[in-house]
């Protein structure tokens, strides 16, 4: 058994800051940022939580597909930016909404959660026959997770978040998943220190060797390695997602790669082989908004009409882990 799209969502905050605006905070220009990531714009949250933004996104998938709230049996959650260490954000939103049959699970598989929670959304569909109908919601404030003055990163991201209810279907979706967790280091950030009444100053120093936190709680990255890793990682996980549903990455009517960098995509799917007008990308208007980006893009592509029913879509992420997926879906 597999899993049907019943209908997308997404919610982008209404603050817009564009390139122009960062050269009033940070020495860069609009040609650099252009040149260097193809993005001009992101919507930029002013202080409004993610589960907020991940509800409003939800509630316009479960209009589109038109399901009655108590339908719904699970929530997946993906977000590197939750408001909570607890509760998770799915049982906030599951709240919020009152979608009182559901249960939930909030998910961190960075910029690939998206794909890993269609994944699990399929697999708990699978192998649980009281299981029918799933709410994945990627839900991303980024922005606060970023430096403001450090221009090598705050350029990059945005917030936002996209939702999909997903059901039972004979259509199997394929899916590649993996990881490098010896790159873990090359893109972090830091939730609360290890402190209490009884710390150990030389404890807290061998912390430090790995993962310094001389960012504190922002972001730390490597960009070049981070790059490098992408521009593998994306078109190995789409060969090997399109190899178990028996097709090639061409075969597939849309492809929507996770959007960091143009340079990446385009790097990304030449090693693909596929026409680049296959390919959904929606970066110069938002950056990079972590695991929303693909459900925003996905939502976007049904609203521009490019999808029809039986059409396949290959969505393709990388991020913090270091990780990766891609998954085939029959839309
Ligand atoms: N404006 C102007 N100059 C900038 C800048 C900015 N916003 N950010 C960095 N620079 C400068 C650097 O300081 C450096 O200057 P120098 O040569 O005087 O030292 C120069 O530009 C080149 O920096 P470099 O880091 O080599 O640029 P790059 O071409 O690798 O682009 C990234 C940087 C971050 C855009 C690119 O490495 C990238 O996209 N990496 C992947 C990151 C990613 O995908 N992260 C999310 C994962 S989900």
């Amino acid at each position: 058994m597999g899993i049907r799209l019943l209908g997308a969502g997404m919610y982008l905050p209404e603050k817009v800051v564009t390139n122009e605006d960062f050269t009033k905070i940070v020495d860069t220009s609009d040609e650099w940022i252009t040149k260097r990531t193809g993005i001009k714009r992101r919507h930029i949250s002013q202080g409004e939580y993610t589960w907020s933004m991940g509800l409003k996104a939800a509630k316009n998938a479960i209009s589109n597909a038109k399901i009655d709230l108590l339908e719904i049996d699970m929530i997946i959650v993906t977000t590197i930016s939750a408001d909570f260490a607890y509760p998770s954000m799915s049982n906030v939103i599951q709240g919020k909404l009152g979608a009182k049959n559901a249960f939930g699970i909030d998910i961190c598989c960075a910029c690939a959660g998206f794909v890993y929670g269609l994944d699990m959304a399929q697999r708990y569909i699978d192998t649980d026959s009281n299981i029918k109908t799933v709410l994945v919601i990627s839900s991303e404030n980024v922005t606060k997770t970023v430096d403001y003055t450090d221009r090598s990163t705050c350029v990059l991201f945005g917030d936002g978040a996209g939702a999909v209810v997903v059901t039972k279907s004979e259509n199997q979706a394929y899916s590649y998943l993996g990881a490098d967790g010896t790159g873990a280091e090359l893109l972090y950030s830091h939730l609360y220190p290890a402190n209490n009444g009884f710390t150990d100053e030389n404890v807290a120093l061998e912390n430090a060797k790995a993962f310094p936190n001389e960012t504190g709680r922002y972001m730390y990255m490597d960009g070049q390695e981070v790059y490098k890793f992408a521009v593998n990682a994306m078109p190995d996980a789409m060969e090997k997602a399109c190899e178990k549903a028996g097709i090639r990455p061409n075969d597939l009517d849309y492809i929507i790669p996770h959007q960091a960098n143009i340079r990446i995509i385009e790097t990304a799917v030449k090693r693909m082989n596929v026409d680049i007008d296959k390919v959904f990308v929606n970066i110069q208007e938002t950056g990079n908004i972590s695991s929303a980006c693909i459900p925003v893009c996905l939502t976007q592509l049904v609203e521009q009409g490019k999808v029809k029913s039986g059409d396949k879509v290959g969505m393709v992420g990388f991020g913090a882990g270091l990780i990766y997926g891609a998954i085939v879906l029959t839309v």
